[in-house]
């Protein structure tokens, strides 16, 4: 990873938005955001389904790792955000009469598992990776999507910028502090390596942490079409 990006989060200057894209190997595709506005509805219950992950993931911590107050007392908080914003997201799906339907997971998240390391500290130090990329990519997504859509569902995912970006602050955090002083830039570069073939590579189903769409959906057929 470089240098700037390593220390863009320790920059006055940067908004907290900015610090989280440029930590990030890549920006989300237009042509994900161009299938994401035609498929709001998938897009909704995935996000619910996120928001669960989120908290479910924070609450494993905390049982796992009980020898740090720090770790207890940021992972506690965002574990009840997480659930505040899913709480959020179901009342928007209920005004809208969008049925929470079971809905498989992504890819992202489990790939990004299968390179974490089994023993520890490497388990640990990676998980808090993990965690941290999620929240940024999450974060840069509501983001990018908040000028695209209707004005009450603009307006939920720009009030999610301050807690996701901070979310993934803590989660960098953390992952410091577990190294113990020694440096964990080769794995955070590992998995934005990972993270940026996902986020880049087509993928076959829209979710909120998809690629771009493969070439059996329409947004993708319609995006080559309007190229030539
Ligand atoms: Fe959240
Ligand atoms: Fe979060």
């Amino acid at each position: 990873m470089n240098s700037s990006r390593a220390s863009s989060d320790n920059d006055p200057k940067k908004s907290a938005l900015d610090a989280l894209i440029d930590f990030l190997p890549c920006p989300t595709p237009d042509a994900w955001i161009d299938a994401a506005l035609q498929a709001q509805d998938v897009l909704l219950i995935d996000h619910a389904n996120c928001e669960k992950k989120a908290a479910s993931t924070a609450l494993n911590l905390l049982y796992r790792y009980t020898d740090d107050f720090a770790l207890l007392d940021k992972l506690s908080r965002l574990a009840r955000e997480e659930m505040l914003h899913f709480e959020r997201v179901i009342a928007l799906m209920k005004r809208r009469g969008i049925a929470y339907r079971p809905l498989s997971a992504s890819r992202y998240a489990a790939r990004l598992h299968t390179a974490i390391r089994r023993g520890e500290p490497g388990r640990r130090i990676d998980t808090l990776i993990v965690g941290a990329l999620i929240e940024a990519r999450s974060c840069e997504r509501f983001a990018k999507l908040a000028p695209h859509l209707d004005d009450e569902l603009g307006t939920f995912y720009t009030s999610l910028l301050k807690s996701e970006s901070r979310h993934y602050r803590d989660y960098l955090a953390l992952a410091r502090k577990a190294a113990g002083g020694a440096s964990i830039d080769d794995r955070v570069a590992h998995f934005l390596a990972i993270e940026q073939e996902l986020i880049e590579s087509p993928d076959d189903e829209l979710r909120f942490h998809s690629g771009p769409p493969g070439g059996t959906q329409p947004a993708r057929r319609k995006a080559e079409k309007s190229r030539g």
